[in-house]
């Protein structure tokens, strides 16, 4: 090890120590003038009302924003170290080895990892390829597990994608009809090795699959057929009937769970993502993985965000309030909504939504695109409260024109 791993390494754990001790009042994260006027953004970044991706409109936490400051003099280096230190903190916060910590380019880099390495069709990657430097030009062998994409429909896509790409068939199975639960028995009949995608809390329904439905069916899914259990909106959820599957992996080898930085932690433009499984997944994955993929200012400030429990009690807080009053707002109206376990809504318009849609962007208030299998449904991401009253004016407005 060099004086200057050392010193960058001591340094950056300061630094991280110092974002841990900085007292700030929680502001409330707004682009400067000079950021706007500039010529870094388009003019009308902060014009619309973006209710559409999901995000976290109260910002990082403020440790985060500091630690990422703070590192910006560490730029000049590779990851590894920070990679380190962002590992254990997260081993230690889930009670797991830090074998079993795999992180990712956002939660999506890790979505498009799983597809690859446990869907589609025979690769030459096999099991004796090394860690963390693949060789090339290995013999051709079987790799065990590849097989179908299995995922509910409505979801969050992304997967199905990758391992279309891949070469996967990709099985789609309806959410329950009431509860917009997935469909755990046809999701385990419809599965032959490969993967399944359980989306929980689910988006775009923002609806949970039941503790205990889902613990029986992590259960009975055979060990040669993968299972990833997203959890982006996972500090979102508060119902009795919801719980993390992280402490089932240790019982489960065919589990992975994927975490985001995106949504309760506000990092959605940095990247940042994880997920926890057994290192025999990990090592199956790793050779998919670009190398050094997760940059230092994001794992500056996740780390920094892990130390701030605040982060994360506000932003449920905020979000439960805020949807408390569009929920109120749309019972006077008289419109039905599935109920919420996430940071977004889906709202039942009783007839299509792709012209609602249009009609709100039209009036400046983006809202979620239209999904297929649920057509007069409109997802809205649940914003500040100026937000979501700009939203309910131009819908009042959309409803009563079209
Ligand atoms: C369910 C779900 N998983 C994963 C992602 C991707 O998150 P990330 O920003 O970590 O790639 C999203 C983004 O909206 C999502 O809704």
């Amino acid at each position: 090890m060099t004086d200057f791993t050392l010193l960058s390494r001591r340094r950056f754990t300061r630094l991280i120590g110092a974002g841990a001790a900085y007292v700030a009042t929680r502001p409330t994260f707004a682009l400067s003038n000079s950021l706007r006027k500039g010529k870094v953004l388009p003019e009308s970044f902060g014009a619309a009302v973006r209710l559409n991706s999901n995000e976290n409109p109260y910002g990082p936490s403020p440790l985060a924003l500091k630690a990422m400051t703070d590192a910006f003099s560490l730029v000049w280096r590779y990851p590894d170290e920070y990679a380190d230190t962002l590992i254990e903190t997260i081993a230690k916060m889930h009670g797991v080895a830090r074998e079993q910590v795999m992180l990712g380019d956002g939660s999506g880099e890790i979505l498009k990892i799983c597809a690859e390495a446990f869907t589609g069709p025979m690769t030459n990657l096999g099991p004796s390829v090394e860690l963390a430097r693949p060789t090339r030009g290995g013999a051709l062998q079987f790799v065990p597990g590849r097989g179908k994409m299995v995922a509910p429909d409505p979801t969050y896509e992304a997967i199905l994608n990758h391992a279309r790409v891949n070469g996967a068939e990709a099985i789609k199975v309806p959410l329950i009809g009431d509860s917009f639960a997935h469909d755990l028995s046809k999701m385990l009949a419809a599965a032959n090795e490969g993967l399944i995608y359980i989306c929980n809390p689910n988006n775009p329904t923002a609806s949970i699959t039941p503790k205990k439905d889902l613990r029986e069916f992590i259960g009975k899914v055979p060990e040669q057929t993968k299972i990833i259990v997203d959890e982006a909106y996972f500090h979102y959820a508060d119902s009795q009937d919801y719980e993390s599957v992280i402490p089932l992996i240790k019982d489960h080898p065919n589990l992975i769970v994927a975490r985001t930085f995106s949504k309760i932690y506000a990092m959605a433009g940095l990247r940042c993502g994880y997920c926890i499984t057994r290192p025999e997944n990990i090592q199956r994955m790793r050779p998919h993985q670009s190398w050094d993929s997760v940059n230092v200012l994001a794992m500056a400030a996740a780390i920094a965000s892990l130390n701030d429990s605040a982060q994360v009690t506000q932003g449920r807080k905020l979000n439960e309030q805020t949807k408390a009053a569009l929920t109120r707002e749309l019972d006077s109206l008289g419109y039905k909504y599935i109920p919420s376990q996430a940071n977004f809504i889906m709202i039942d318009l009783k007839r299509p939504v792709r012209p609602v849609i249009d009609g709100l962007s039209q009036r400046g208030v983006h809202v979620g695109r239209a999904f297929p299998s649920l057509p007069t449904h409109m997802r809205v991401t649940i914003g500040k409260q100026v937000e979501m009253e700009a939203f309910l004016s131009a819908f009042r407005d959309v409803m009563t024109a079209t």
